[in-house]
């Protein structure tokens, strides 16, 4: 077992990683302190871990809510459905809720739980890689607006996170290496033994060997919980989390969700950061070819992306959440396992980049 503790007083809590956790039912039961237990997941998760899940629960009263999978999931009237139900059963303040499935399932839940009679227990139990090195840790959660991504939500600390890296081996090759944009991510910010490990390792990582996974699964966590116990609402460092993601969400975006998955365009932001950095003489040719190496190892994207106008993109980055008092905030790397939170950043070679990164 690896575990990895967040230590934020009294919302701190452990990270277990490894094999077989669905089946550990003491460990599951053992944090669902009242008598009602709600699972919440989706219908390609539940087939696979309902029952394993639910198992743990035979001593408590167990609620299961099984949602239609996608992204769309994610918003303002299946929150309203979830607290519908729960209201009805009726669950009171002591309910746990777990969260199974990937950030989709993770990020609606821990919203329903933060706001369900003022706060209530929750659990996350993610299944993607994405979910267990990024968004089950930390306490972003969330719905969408029709204006824009994560747009409701709350910080929310879980009382635990349960990543079982089994449920790994269900997960399609495409979404596994949309988990690794994150992996590389925290290499290329600040980790330079991760990301040369990551190097050494990558064909054992991406044939999912149970030692590789646990491995930068675990340090992805301890990189996200120096950060997070830090700055734990993003007033600051907390940023540096976001390389690559102020040119993925405008390629997100102006591609409408429909071509790249999440990791995939914040795997392209990532060689476009790179790059802007390379025109700054921040970084050199050969730190920019060994990032998007890596990346193109793990099975992702770094070319420049067809049909894509660089003025649009422009705007969609200027308009995006990391946009405070009009101040475009880019996180651009100073070295592999170096980067900075940059303002004031030369628009003509911000420009350069996105017409570099896109094509006819
Ligand atoms: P997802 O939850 O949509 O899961 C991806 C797909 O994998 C879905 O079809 C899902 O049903 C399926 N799936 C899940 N587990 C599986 C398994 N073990 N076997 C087979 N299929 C499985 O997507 P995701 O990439 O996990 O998460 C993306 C979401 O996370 C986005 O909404 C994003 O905004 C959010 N996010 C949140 C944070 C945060 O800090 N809270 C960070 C990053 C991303
Ligand atoms: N995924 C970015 C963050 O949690 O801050």
């Amino acid at each position: 077992m690896k575990e990895v503790h967040i230590s934020l007083g009294e919302r701190s809590y452990d990270i277990h990683i490894n094999s077989q956790l669905l089946t550990d039912k003491k460990l599951l039961a053992s944090y669902a302190a009242g008598k009602q237990v709600v699972v919440i997941t989706n219908e390609t998760v539940a087939p696979l871990y309902l029952d394993q899940v639910s198992a743990a629960f035979s001593e408590h009263e167990l609620h299961t809510i099984v949602l239609k999978d996608g992204e769309s999931t994610k918003n303002l009237d299946t929150y309203k459905e979830i607290i519908d139900f729960m209201i009805g059963v009726p669950c009171d303040r002591l309910s746990t809720i777990i969260a199974l499935g990937g950030g989709v399932i993770g990020d609606l839940s821990g919203f329903v739980a933060a706001t369900y009679q003022r706060g209530i227990s929750f659990v996350q139990i993610p299944t993607t890689l994405l979910a267990q090195v990024d968004s089950s840790v930390g306490g972003k959660t969330g719905v969408n607006h029709p204006s824009g991504k994560n747009m409701i939500g709350a910080f929310n600390q879980p009382k635990t996170v349960i990543a079982d890296i089994d449920t790994l081996l269900t997960l399609d090759d495409r979404q596994f290496s949309a988990g690794m944009a994150e992996v590389i991510k925290y290499g290329a910010i600040r980790d330079l033994a991760l990301f040369q490990w990551l190097e050494t390792n990558i064909t054992a990582v991406m044939q999912k060997d149970a030692e590789a996974v646990a491995h930068i699964i675990k340090r992805s966590c301890e990189n996200k919980r120096d950060i997070v116990e830090q700055d734990e609402q993003e007033h600051g460092v907390r940023a540096l989390l976001n390389l690559g993601h102020t040119f993925g969400h405008a390629i997100e975006t102006a591609t409408h969700y429909q071509r790249f998955l999440h990791g995939e365009a914040v795997s392209i932001g990532m060689a476009m950061a790179a790059d802007l950095s390379l025109r700054l003489g921040w970084i050199g040719q050969e730190e920019c070819d060994r990032l998007s190496a890596l990346l193109k190892k793990a099975g992702l994207p770094v070319e420049p992306v067809s049909g894509l106008d660089p003025a649009v993109l422009r705007e969609l980055m200027q308009g995006d959440k990391k946009v405070l008092d009009g101040t475009l905030r880019l996180i651009l790397m100073k070295g592999i396992g170096d980067s900075v939170i940059a303002e004031n950043v030369d628009g003509a070679s911000i420009n350069a980049t996105l017409e570099a990164f896109t094509s006819n």
